[in-house]
């Protein structure tokens, strides 16, 4: 194969330490992807890797941004593995696949009795990675206040358990991922500046394939190689049509959509030559175009929801006056109140919120 950057994992050695360490949560321990390998010698490639070998030995927090399926994760994995952390816990956490008002206990864990069925303490994630490093991924995703949450984590090396009152030091290193434009989101007033700017310490941006479409045949013969072996099949080639398709496909999936097109094609082969199905290729496009309008009105309802909860949590559940949501939010109060029963927020439920969590706190939603 030609020019290649191979970094290996030891995901086992991380596990059998939290096997120690902890019993709590075992599904978060860093397994590993399928490999953790990372192919290709195009100059945009060998750039992140470069600056991964500058980070990784420092403690900084690095927030890797790129569109799907262009590495991200594999990228942290390699920051960890190549810092002074390695030996201890990987921890990964989708911000996106946890439930908004679970999210903080996962994160931080919470005590006995904290919320209905919280029967028991349970160690949140930062505990978990305790010495080594969490990855944050998609954190654009995270609520508004737990995003004041990891702030002061990044700030303060501090947090609290949901319904503790005790502040916890924690040593972490922290680091994010996210396709999504965080500037966007700032500007839209669903994810807080301070905290971009407390995780954007050390930007690395992955090159989309079609960038480094030099990439594509070392990426074609690796993950043909790794299938192959995998199914017990003997592929001693591949047709120049089919390597010409892939590479000049715009793969909006990324590499990712690459390897499934390569499973995909390793399984249906019949011969010792490797072929794709230009098929396959041409629809996927199209397939992903329409999925947008629906989700995102959704998810501009749900950040609306948050921002004015936050606002009424930090207000009392005052509405008006100086210090009121509207005020903090910066619209008149008919607007307010009028999008307080649209998106149907039981406004009476903040008004004890001051005095019953810690003013640092930011645990909100899990009460
Ligand atoms: N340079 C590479 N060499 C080999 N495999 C790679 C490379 N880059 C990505 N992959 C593989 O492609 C798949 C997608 O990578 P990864 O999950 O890191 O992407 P991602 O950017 O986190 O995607 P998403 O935004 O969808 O979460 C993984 O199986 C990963 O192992
Ligand atoms: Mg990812």
């Amino acid at each position: 194969m030609a020019s290649v950057a191979v970094i290996m994992a030891d995901p086992k050695q991380s596990e059998e330490r939290l096997k120690r360490e902890s019993v709590a949560l075992p599904e978060e321990i860093d397994k590993g992807s399928m490999c953790d390998e990372i192919v290709g010698s195009s100059g945009a490639l060998q750039k992140v890797l470069s600056l991964v070998s500058k980070v990784a030995p420092t403690d900084a927090t690095v927030l890797i941004t790129g569109e799907t399926g262009t590495g991200k994760e594999l990228i942290a994995r390699a920051i960890h593995r190549q810092s002074r952390r390695s030996s201890r816990a990987f921890v990964t956490v989708n911000c996106a696949a946890i439930p908004r008002d679970l999210i903080a206990s996962e994160l931080f864990g919470h005590e006995k009795g904290s919320f209905t069925g919280a029967l028991q303490r349970r160690l949140g994630r930062f505990e978990l990675a305790e010495g080594g490093t969490i990855f944050l991924d998609e954190v654009g995703e995270l609520p508004l206040g737990t995003q004041i949450a990891l702030l002061r984590v990044l700030q303060e090396h501090e947090f609290e358990r949901v319904g503790g009152t005790r502040s916890i030091r924690t040593n972490v290193r922290v680091v994010a991922a996210t396709n999504r434009n965080l500037q966007a989101a700032i500007a839209a007033g669903t994810f807080r500046s301070d905290l971009f700017y407390r995780l954007n310490v050390f930007p690395i941006d992955m090159p989309p394939l079609r960038d480094r479409r030099e990439d594509i045949p070392v990426l074609v013969e690796y993950f043909v190689d790794h299938c192959a072996r995998k199914v017990g099949k003997n592929i001693q080639g591949i047709t120049k049509e089919s390597l010409d398709l892939l590479r000049s496909y715009p793969w909006p999936g990324n590499i990712r959509e690459l390897q499934n097109v390569i499973e995909r094609s390793v399984i249906m082969c019949e011969t010792e030559n490797f072929s794709v199905d230009k098929t396959w290729l041409a629809r996927q496009p199209l397939a992903i175009e329409p999925k947008i309008p629906p989700d995102l009105s959704e998810k501009l309802a749900a950040e609306e929801k948050e921002m004015i909860e936050a606002a009424l949590r930090e207000s009392a559940g005052r509405v008006f006056g100086p210090s009121g949501a509207a005020t903090k939010l910066g619209i008149a109060r008919s607007t307010l109140e009028s999008k307080i029963r649209s998106l149907k927020i039981a406004k009476n439920s903040f008004k004890d919120f001051a005095e019953t969590i810690p003013r640092r706190s930011c645990l909100e939603s899990v009460q």
